[in-house]
């Protein structure tokens, strides 16, 4: 263990779907030393390197992930970011504490070479492997401090409960944590991801993969030109489950709304409304997620509110839900973090491994036989 015994490095491995990624953080964690519970952990997370080398360009062609491809590409692909990770973070295997790896939720192929890969590393450098599900590396994310000068506050100190909003390709939920380690769902999405959703309306509106992303671009574009013609945005869309009582999404009503319209207007009209109906689409989804979550934040009263996932790299929805929260949340603290902390990356799941590492949570694991890649596993 370094300098203290507080004090961890973390190898952080992340293979679950088109991103291959290695990362080294180091990370500090300590108790407030007051008597009250409620005094919060104060943290000190440093990332060193965070390698990622996505697969985007290979999966373009497809219009989506085409899952084969990846795992072929996560080969090829995984020794050399481990490398540059541990270069780049100007330290050894040697120096390592403990190896983080995804084993879920994700595509199998993806998700077995990078289990696979940190077993072989742990068996052979006899670092101990922690276990880290996809998600919660996503809300971990939120505990490195932003960039002071953007709209991101530094997390400080953490305090409980917190609630998380994941927003990504593969899901959409509406997380209570009440503690490191420990969640509880309270709502999620019942069809598409809200991720999911972007990439297929981007695809039914002529816009190339990945959709969140392009859409933003799209809009962006329209917002430049609007406010110089005044353009009015004609497009209606729904707002699904917008004023349903639960903490539920449902988005795939959006996307076959977003396919009958289009078919409506055939495809010369729909490339000439592509930015409007991009913008109405956005927009609809950013009311939905932000709706939801202020419900929520109202019944379990969070000390925290916390944006995580792909979606969270999204301008526009950084932007609403930091006004609304602040406006009618006004004392939870929220947090998001940084855009290159939001899509996959192995930072996120170094530091959810140095939390298991230093609390020594459930899914520290020193036997290396029983750690398994998990498609379906759940938070
Ligand atoms: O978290 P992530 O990298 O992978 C999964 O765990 O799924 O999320 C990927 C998703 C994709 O669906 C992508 O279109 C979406 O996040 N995304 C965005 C933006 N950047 C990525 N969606 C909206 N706006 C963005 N700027
Ligand atoms: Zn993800």
């Amino acid at each position: 263990m370094t300098n203290d015994n507080k004090s961890v490095k973390i190898l952080g491995l992340e293979t679950s779907c088109d991103e291959t990624s290695a990362a080294v953080v180091r990370v500090k964690i300590k108790d407030k030393k007051a008597k009250n519970k409620n005094a919060g952990q104060k943290l000190n997370i440093q990332i060193l390197s965070n390698i990622v080398s996505s697969q985007i360009d290979l999966h373009r062609q497809y219009g989506g992930v085409y899952p084969e491809l990846a795992s072929r590409a996560h080969l090829e692909n995984i020794l050399p970011a481990i490398q540059a990770a541990l270069k780049k973070a100007k330290t050894g295997l040697d120096e390592i504490d403990a190896i983080a790896v995804t084993i879920g939720p994700g595509l199998i192929g993806s998700l077995l070479v990078g289990v696979e890969t940190a077993r072989a590393l742990a068996y052979t450098t006899q670092k101990p492997l922690i276990a880290i599900n996809h998600l919660e590396g996503h809300i971990a994310a939120n505990f490195v401090g932003g960039n002071p000068k953007s709209e991101i506050r530094n997390p400080k100190i953490i305090k409980f409960p917190i609630l998380a909003l994941i927003v990504s390709g593969g899901h959409t939920s509406l997380v209570l944590m009440k503690d490191f380690g420990k969640y509880q769902i309270i709502g999620q999405t019942r069809d598409d991801a809200a991720g999911e959703a972007f990439d297929k309306v981007a695809q039914i509106i002529g816009l190339t993969y990945p959709g969140g992303p392009a859409v933003e671009k799209t809009v962006q574009e329209f917002e430049i030109k609007n406010q110089k013609s005044k353009i009015k945005n004609s497009i209606n869309l729904p707002r699904p489950m917008i004023n349903s009582i639960d903490f539920d999404f449902s988005f795939s009503g959006l996307k076959t709304a977003v396919l009958q319209l289009t078919k409506k207007l055939g495809s010369n009209k729909t490339k000439k409304y592509q930015a409007q109906i991009a913008a109405e689409f956005q927009q609809a989804v950013v009311d939905v997620l932000i709706t939801k979550t202020i419900r929520a934040a109202k019944k379990f009263k969070p000390k925290i509110i916390m944006l995580s996932g792909g979606v969270a790299a999204n301008k526009l929805l950084r932007k609403e839900m930091t006004d609304k929260i602040k406006k009618m949340i006004p004392n939870s603290l929220f947090l998001i973090p940084d855009s290159q902390l939001c899509t996959d990356n192995a930072a996120m799941i170094a530091i959810a491994g140095a939390y298991h590492f230093l609390k020594n949570l459930k899914n520290k694991n020193t036997d290396l036989c029983k750690i398994k890649a998990n498609p379906n596993l759940s938070i």
